[in-house]
């Protein structure tokens, strides 16, 4: 087959194809090395032979799976796929070797990947298998944050602060709840939620005792949950929030709910104060985008250490003269070296505004 074989499959059938891709590839585990794809071959009707979803690292890949599904039946199809077919041996064999030795007719994919394992689309072309990619949003939002920390080399950083307009995280009094309104703090688990891992230092964890989950406003856990990560050499003490979900402690009342029930993420304790060992750490773990919650000693560590991405400020219309400054002492003598920042976005959330920023270079090279 041939270029008439694609061509008799309708666009709709096709994206129809790459939306039940999406779904599919949902199935697999949101923290993983490797991307979630799913792959759907289609007979020359547009009608569907097999389907296929990536398990996670060390499984078969969504398009071997596809095709061990279908068999003999894999011959003269289309495999729609929500992202290139990889060709590179792994921890599998390659997919778009597997594809053309199947004999498929025809690939369609909505991602190019970008990473080393890249360049499946010239491999299948090269097969003599017809390939065209066919962008689809739901497809690149899947992927986003795995390709993004492929070009970094390390899980994108947002660093999330929560201050008043005087800069200040906490009271003189060290008392923090709440800086930000109801409205502003659903936002931030909203974020949460989206994130691969929540990292705070010990300062954090012994002074405020977050659980770090998220939540909605009853307090009932969002369905997807974070790795919980502290930095940092002291114990936490026991019985604190993240102590109860590190590996090993007790059952937690949330660990016995019933099993439709969201459970909290993993906790971890990463006992150094080196940024770098913390990232490759967590991505070793299947995380591609960290939120950093603090506090401020935390923070200005990745700041030195070129390690921020992104701010995310909520800034609360409220007035402090005192206590801990958001931005520790970055070693910065002089208005020419002063950090700056591009503005990306402005929201307004209840009484608070929160800003998303990102660090451009330093002043004296503007
Ligand atoms: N409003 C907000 O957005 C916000 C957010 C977070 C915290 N806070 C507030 O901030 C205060 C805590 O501030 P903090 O600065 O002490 O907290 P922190 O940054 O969470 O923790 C600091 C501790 O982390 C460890 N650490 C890890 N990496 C490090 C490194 N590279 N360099 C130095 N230390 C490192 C050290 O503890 P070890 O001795 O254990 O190694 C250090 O004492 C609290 O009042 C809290 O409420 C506010």
């Amino acid at each position: 087959m041939t270029a008439t074989q694609q061509s008799t499959i309708a666009d709709a059938a096709l994206r129809r194809a790459l939306d039940r891709g999406v779904d599919l590839a949902r199935l697999g585990p949101a923290r993983d090395p490797n991307p979630r794809v799913g792959c759907v071959l289609l007979a020359p009707d547009g009608s569907v032979v097999a389907e296929g979803a990536h398990g996670g690292a060390g499984t078969p890949h969504a398009e071997t799976a596809a095709l061990a599904a279908a068999g003999q039946a894999a011959r003269g199809t289309t495999a729609v796929v929500t992202l290139e077919p990889c060709a590179h041996h792994g921890r599998t064999p390659p997919c778009a070797a597997a594809l053309v030795e199947a004999g498929v007719a025809a690939v369609v994919y909505a991602v190019p990947d970008v990473t080393t394992a890249g360049g499946g689309a010239q491999v299948l072309a090269a097969g003599g298998v017809e390939v065209r990619q066919q962008p689809h949003p739901g497809a690149e939002d899947l992927v986003a944050d795995w390709a993004r920390a492929a070009r970094l080399g390390r899980p994108h950083v947002t660093w999330k602060i929560a201050s008043t307009l005087d800069g200040r995280v906490a009271a003189a009094d060290g008392t923090s709840r709440w800086i930000t309104s109801p409205q502003a703090r659903r936002a931030a688990h909203a974020v949460r939620e989206q994130v691969g891992a929540v990292l705070v230092g010990t300062g954090t964890a012994l002074a405020d005792d977050p659980s770090l989950t998220a939540r909605d406003d009853t307090g009932a856990l969002l369905p997807e949950q974070p790795l919980r990560v502290v930095v940092g050499t002291r114990d936490l003490p026991a019985g604190s929030q993240l102590s109860r979900g590190l590996a090993g402690a007790a059952p937690t009342a949330d660990r016995t709910s019933p099993a439709d029930t969201p459970h909290p993420g993993e906790v971890v304790h990463l006992r150094t104060h080196d940024p770098t060992e913390v990232l490759a750490d967590v991505r070793a773990r299947g995380v591609h985008s960290v939120l950093l919650e603090g506090g401020p000693t935390l923070g200005g560590a990745f700041w030195r250490a070129g390690l921020v991405d992104e701010l995310l400020v909520h800034l609360a219309p409220a007035l402090l003269g005192a206590g801990p400054h958001a931005i520790p002492d970055l070693g910065i003598g002089t208005m020419a070296d002063a950090a700056r920042l591009e503005l990306v976005e402005v929201t307004r959330l209840g009484p608070d505004l929160q800003l998303r920023l990102r660090p451009t270079r330093p002043a004296q090279e503007e």
